[in-house]
């Protein structure tokens, strides 16, 4: 259907072409509108149509717009780190801070949250331990007895002793804050002058928070936490992508994977019968690209496992890592046939594309990700240079996952205008915005994404019709079933209806 109707859009381009061509040596003022017009109608929400509330909204937004291009500082243009404060002050912000957005469709399970929550609510609990490694890193631990040591790290010490012996404590807990995100106030160009650079500090981050998190009672309220502030930033429903490590107790016991998917089950259901008009959350089971292939044959089969016994919260399976050092689907090739092979469910929502290696055997992973049938793209950054993999990605309808501040800081597009989700966005192609690892990248939520899209790669030209199948998308590619997506689009609809309400002026 979309693609007909890129043939049809086609088809009225020539004819005007040909008007145009016929004769006149200046091009007639008419059909150069008319022009104009099939592009507009072709772009993302071009064909939305607008009551009256939402085209006084869209006037007001216009107007904002054209004042946020006109300024030197122009927030897209800069690094996030450096932007951040302006976005912050940005009244676009502040109103996509208030639009219901939908769902968030690409997160990852230790990367929802403010780390400042980490450091100032988790690191002061009782019993909690920390090492400093050879290379400046930090790890941490909660143990009711002192701790084995670790290789590279020095001998354990518990915090609280650690604080008491602390003059002020800020500068500590400032150090820490560092260690568990990638943001800084110093020049980004200069701390993460390369790709590698960044994804290694990336990697270390998450190897410091990782004894924080994977601590049973930090676990279950690190999800919850996770869910308020995506709920307080008007988000109604996630797909998270979990790793379901195993989870520790304080005298060192362990849980395993469905225990993890349990208690994430759980506490999605606390989570929604505390707020009504949350909608809920269902996890994408995710391991590392760096395993091996008889690694990946037994993690496959404990998907599938997973996935029968935990139809509801469940909702697939991907790989993560960054995709230029980890392994390449093809690699996977058996293990991701078995499901196929065996008559199983098991929808994948394959990371691929994330990269700017052109050409390469990891460049090849968008069209291998469609091969092997994937319900969705991760990223999708190189599509644009797949015409092929673009070409199924539209028909099939696998909407690409768009995470602009995530390509940003690790360093694949310095200028959101040239993001290449801006070609996607001007025909429609079938997109989400999503933040990836917020707490990594200083952001929260979807708002400072859904703004760079919006103000960055959307240009002048995205409207209120844009946002709106925007947010439309996130529920209708996600893995809710047909008669879910409806529930959640009718309970999407009404708070859209009332955000129009009350922004329209
Ligand atoms: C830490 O978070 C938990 C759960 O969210 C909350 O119950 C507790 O009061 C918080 N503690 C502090 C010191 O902020
Ligand atoms: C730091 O040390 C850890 C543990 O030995 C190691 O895995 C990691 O690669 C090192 N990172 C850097 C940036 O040297
Ligand atoms: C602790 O140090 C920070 C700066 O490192 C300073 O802003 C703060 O005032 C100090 N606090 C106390 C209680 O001295
Ligand atoms: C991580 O913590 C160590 C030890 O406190 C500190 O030396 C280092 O500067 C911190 N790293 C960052 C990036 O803040
Ligand atoms: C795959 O990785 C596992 C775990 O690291 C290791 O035990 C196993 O020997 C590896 N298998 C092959 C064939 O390399
Ligand atoms: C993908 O779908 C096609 C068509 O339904 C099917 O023939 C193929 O076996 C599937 N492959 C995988 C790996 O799921
Ligand atoms: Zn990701």
């Amino acid at each position: 259907m979309a693609v007909q109707l890129q043939r049809s859009y086609a088809a009225v381009a020539c004819l005007l072409l040909y008007y145009l061509s016929s004769g006149l040596s200046i091009p007639d003022p008419r059909q150069r509108e008319a022009l104009i017009q099939l592009e507009l109608s072709m772009q993302t929400g071009g064909q939305m149509v607008l009551n009256d509330a939402e085209k006084q909204l869209d006037a007001h937004l216009f107007k904002m717009k054209q004042e946020e291009i006109m300024r030197a500082d122009f927030p897209p243009a800069m690094h996030f780190f450096k932007a951040r404060h302006l976005i912050r002050t940005s009244p676009i912000f502040s109103l996509l801070q208030k639009m219901p957005k939908g769902g968030a469709l690409h997160i990852h399970d230790f990367a929802m949250i403010d780390v400042e929550w980490l450091v100032k609510n988790v690191t002061y609990r009782p019993h909690c331990y920390i090492c400093f490694t050879d290379n400046q890193s930090i790890r941490f631990i909660f143990s009711s007895r002192s701790p084995k040591p670790i290789p590279h790290c020095s001998a354990w010490t518990l915090l609280e002793n650690l604080r008491a012996k602390t003059v002020n404590t800020t500068d500590l807990d400032h150090s820490i804050m560092g260690n568990l995100t990638l943001f800084t106030d110093k020049d980004p160009e200069t701390v993460y002058p390369s790709q590698d650079v960044v994804w290694s500090r990336f990697e270390q981050a998450f190897y410091a928070l990782w004894g924080l998190v994977t601590y049973a009672p930090v676990f279950r309220d690190y999800y919850y936490q996770g869910l308020t502030e995506f709920y307080r930033d008007n988000i109604m429903y996630l797909e998270l992508r979990a790793l379901l490590p195993e989870i520790y107790e304080l005298d060192g016991s362990t849980h395993n994977k469905a225990w993890a998917l349990k208690t994430y089950q759980e506490i999605t259901r606390q989570f929604t019968a505390d707020h009504p008009d949350f909608f809920g959350a269902r996890i994408i089971f995710t391991v590392h690209r760096g395993v091996n292939a008889t690694v990946m044959t037994g993690v496959v089969e404990e998907a599938m496992t997973l996935q029968r016994d935990f139809p509801d919260i469940m909702a697939g399976f991907d790989l993560v890592g960054r995709e230029d050092s980890g392994r390449p689907l093809w690699y996977f090739r058996d293990a991701l046939s078995l499901p196929v092979e065996r008559g199983v469910t098991l929808p994948f929502f394959f990371h691929a594309g994330e990269t700017d290696l052109e050409g390469t055997e990891v460049d090849q992973n968008l069209l291998d990700a469609l091969l092997l049938n994937t319900s969705r793209i991760g990223h999708g950054f190189a599509l644009l240079r797949h015409p092929v993999a673009r070409d199924l990605s539209r028909k099939r309808g696998v909407a690409v996952e768009v995470c602009p501040i995530s390509n940003q800081v690790l360093k694949l597009v310095n200028d959101m205008r040239n993001h290449p989700a801006a070609a996607l966005m001007s025909e429609n192609h079938p997109v989400v915005i999503s933040s990836d690892d917020p707490a990594m990248f200083g952001a929260s939520g979807l708002s400072y994404d859904f703004y760079e899209a919006f103000v960055g790669f959307g240009g002048i030209r995205s409207n209120i019709g844009s946002l709106k199948e925007l947010a439309m998308n996130s529920i209708r590619y996600s893995s809710l079933n047909p008669k879910q997506q409806e529930k959640a689009l009718a309970l999407w609809q009404r708070r859209w209806d009332k955000f129009v309400s009350e922004n329209a002026f």
